[in-house]
């Protein structure tokens, strides 16, 4: 193999109690893809952070073209050519697509920032790499899938050699990550080396060409693409096969339902109808799945059902026959798809944000006892399998997949029979998402009337025992799970079945 583009020798990194990194090695060649995954937690950003110069090795180096390169910061990083696009965009709203791709390195002529050269550089780059994105405009208002390209032309407009993308496709649409994979290999095949971090195996399939797995810090399986499987990869990265897929037992009870909607019509602020004359139940020991595509009303409905938007004048929605109450019903158990905004408290700890709302059951007459909060923390911490320092650490220092563990374990032991999920693994690894799949299918078996809301059809099909799809606010099919995915597409973009 000739010198590689960028090189891990023997890296190690610790945080305290945690051995984040231990002893990669890991070298990207020239022109290649090379995804980098392992579950949440397995140190991929640690690893990333290192060679951006984010974070300082305690032990091992870092080599550049065959040298030995010390980066104390991303600005020794960006001057080896080395580029990196941020799972949280580190762009300027107030300023143009232009001005954020060359700001820090402004093309300047006679002493002055040569706008238009500026325009014209990043045109002919938008140009020739198939990143459309138009230099004149405001980056406060672009979708995050243009404010991701602008991030990209950043790294390339300072010449990166060595691309890093860490989870690029958590903020996008599939069919924005279809377009991000064509622009990598467009970028690719000029020579970039592109590491690109991910945990979602279909990704890795489809768009890369050498994998390395993590777990736990180290590295436990490389692979070329083409020769090698899910079933390889999965293994390499939790360390054991999933179960196949059992033949899913479909639950149809026939009780009383738990939650009864009736008749909901809903309109926005423009009086648009969102939602119309919608009427379902869900019965303890089922879990019925709401599929639709974006914006069909899902948002409404779901709001409406944990009791945060009114019904309308003529809507209702019965808990166990009384109806829900308004602005956040304690009935109903709530696992959001914000995770950050409405699920958790970011200031508190995750001791705190697990017992949020169960204050008033375990205080005492003389308060809330550390004692009791901290012993009932560890305990759910233990059987959810929620990997953290401590209780104590807050909340924010959680990897996604371990917050979104904390949010189901309080959720799904609060004494409630309704439960409202939304996308219950967005962004988790398939460790976790096989996790959290058991953990919803156990308390469905315990009696909880669960409704299930993901943009995922696969999960929709796996996990419901029936499914409902809104169209334009409407009801418009009732399928079992085992319905073709084409159907339920069909459905979904309003051709009925
Ligand atoms: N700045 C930090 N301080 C303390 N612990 C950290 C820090 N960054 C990462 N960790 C810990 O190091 C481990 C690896 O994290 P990370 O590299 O973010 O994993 P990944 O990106 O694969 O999910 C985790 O246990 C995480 O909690
Ligand atoms: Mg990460």
């Amino acid at each position: 193999m000739s010198v590689p583009a960028a090189e891990l020798v023997g890296v190690s990194k610790r945080f305290g109690p945690v051995l984040a990194n231990d002893g990669i090695d890991l070298a990207v060649a020239r022109g290649e893809v090379h995804a980098v995954i392992g579950e949440n937690g397995a140190g991929k950003s640690t690893l990333m952070s290192i060679l951006y110069g984010l974070h300082r090795p305690d032990s091992g180096h870092v080599l550049r073209a065959g040298e030995r390169i010390r980066l104390r910061s991303p600005a020794d990083a960006i001057r080896h050519g080395l580029g990196m696009v941020h799972q949280r965009f580190r762009l300027f709203p107030g300023l143009t697509v232009a001005e954020n791709i060359v700001i820090g390195a402004e093309p300047v002529s006679r002493g002055r920032v040569d706008r238009e050269s500026a325009h014209r550089a990043v045109a002919d780059l938008s140009a020739k790499y198939g990143l459309r994105a138009d230099p004149a405009a405001q980056v406060g208002g672009l979708p995050v899938g243009v404010r991701q390209r602008v991030e990209i032309l950043r790294a390339l407009y300072r010449q990166a050699e060595v691309l890093i993308l860490d989870e690029p496709t958590a903020v996008l649409t599939p069919a924005e990550a279809d377009r991000l994979f064509e622009v990598l290999r467009t970028v690719a095949a000029t020579g970039v080396a592109i590491l690109l971090v991910t945990h979602k195996l279909t990704e890795v399939l489809a768009a890369s060409d050498q994998v390395t797995v993590l777990r736990q810090g180290r590295v436990t399986g490389r692979f070329a693409t083409a020769d090698t499987s899910a079933g390889e990869l999965i293994h390499a990265m939790i360390g054991r096969s999933l179960a196949a897929p059992e033949t899913r037992r479909r639950s149809r009870p026939d009780g009383e339902p738990a939650l009864d909607v009736r008749d909901l019509t809903v309109h926005d602020t423009d009086g648009v109808p969102r939602l119309s004359g919608v009427s379902f139940a869900v019965r303890p020991g089922e879990i019925v799945g709401i599929a639709g595509v974006a914006g069909s009303g899902q948002r409404e409905l779901l709001d409406t059902v944990t009791g945060l938007r009114s019904p309308g004048r003529t809507g209702q929605v019965l808990l166990d026959g009384a109806p829900v109450v308004q602005g956040r019903d304690p009935r109903v158990a709530y696992v959001p798809e914000d995770r950050h905004g409405r699920a958790t408290a970011p200031e508190m700890s995750l001791a705190e944000n697990l017992l949020m709302g169960e204050q008033h059951r375990l205080a005492t007459r003389f308060g809330l006892p550390r004692k009791t909060v901290r012993a009932r923390a560890e305990q759910l911490t233990e059987r959810f399998a929620i990997s953290a320092a401590s209780v104590d650490v807050p909340i924010t220092a959680l990897s996604g997949g371990n917050a979104q563990k904390a949010v189901l374990a309080r959720e799904l032991t609060r004494e409630s029979r309704v439960i409202v999920v939304e996308e219950p693994t967005q962004g988790v690894d398939v460790g976790v998402r096989e996790r959290v799949h058991a953990l919803l299918t156990a308390a469905r078996d315990q009696g909880g009337a669960i409704l299930l809301q993901s943009s995922e059809l696969s999960e929709l099909r796996e996990l419901s025992d029936r499914i409902l799809v809104l169209f334009e606010g409407r009801l418009v099919a009732e399928f079992d799970a085992d319905v073709a995915e084409e159907r339920l597409g069909q459905a979904m973009t309003g051709v009925l079945p």
